[in-house]
């Protein structure tokens, strides 16, 4: 009887861990079907202008309190300067194609502390305001690809992004497309670019996970070598 009653707990339990296992499975995978199919992918490769000029252009917001990982803070030093995270894979793409960097800045400061961050950001992404960027790329002309960069914020782009691709057309160049996140990858932020530049190219580039920063140019290398993306 005793022996029963441990079966029924231990299968309980089981089964509910099971259960948990798999919902936190389908939760994290739950925006995977907005991002390129392989086949999609495929035919952008095939599309893709891989030859001419690169320019690299991010946007980045490195916090700077003691918080950890976990609250997905961004705090990478090297040499004692902070580095935004996207900012690092952005110089990680920018040496490997020898290409132009950008910093897309935005006029209005962000604040610097985790929690005010998340507040004024989702604010900011509610209102669907557009903040005036305070950095201009001068010629875009000269660039046949352009990568661009961006950590995800309340599972989009920051609206500095929507900004930057309403100043800029960038008809019949190559975009692709990489974030700095805390789970999520892109969420629905390719189709949103495919919506905002039509007649661009649009490929999927490496998604970092903020907390395998270290694993960053050895993921880069991997999604160039995966999509053939030689200059
Ligand atoms: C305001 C804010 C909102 C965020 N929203 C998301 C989110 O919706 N999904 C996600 O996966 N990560 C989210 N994150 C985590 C960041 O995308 C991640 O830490 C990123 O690497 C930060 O890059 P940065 O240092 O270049 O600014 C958010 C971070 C901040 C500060």
């Amino acid at each position: 009887m005793k022996l029963k009653k441990s079966y029924k707990w231990l299968i309980a339990t089981t089964t509910l861990i099971v259960l948990a296992l798999v919902g936190t499975y389908f939760y994290r995978h739950r925006f995977d079907k907005y991002e390129l199919t392989q086949e999609e992918q495929q035919q952008t490769i095939l599309e893709a202008q891989t030859e001419g000029k690169t320019l690299v252009a991010y946007f980045t917001w490195p916090t700077r309190d003691d918080v950890d990982g976990t609250t997905s803070a961004s705090r990478l030093t090297r040499d004692g300067k902070l580095y935004g995270n996207t900012e690092y894979v952005a110089g990680i793409i920018s040496q490997k194609f020898g290409a132009d960097l950008h910093h897309i800045e935005t006029e209005r400061t962000y604040p610097s502390t985790v929690g005010a961050v998340l507040d004024d950001t989702k604010e900011e992404h509610n209102r669907g305001d557009y903040p005036k960027l305070k950095s201009h790329v001068e010629d875009m002309s000269q660039y046949d690809i352009v990568f661009i960069g961006y950590p995800l914020w309340w599972y989009d782009m920051p609206m500095a992004l929507y900004t930057f691709f309403d100043e800029y057309d960038l008809s019949g160049k190559t975009v692709v497309l990489f974030t700095t996140h805390g789970g999520n990858r892109f969420c629905r932020t390719l189709r949103t670019v495919q919506q905002l530049e039509p007649k661009a190219v649009v490929m999927q580039g490496p998604a970092i996970f903020d907390r395998e920063m270290d694993k960053t140019e050895e993921q880069v290398s991997k999604w160039l070598e995966m999509n053939k993306f030689v200059k």
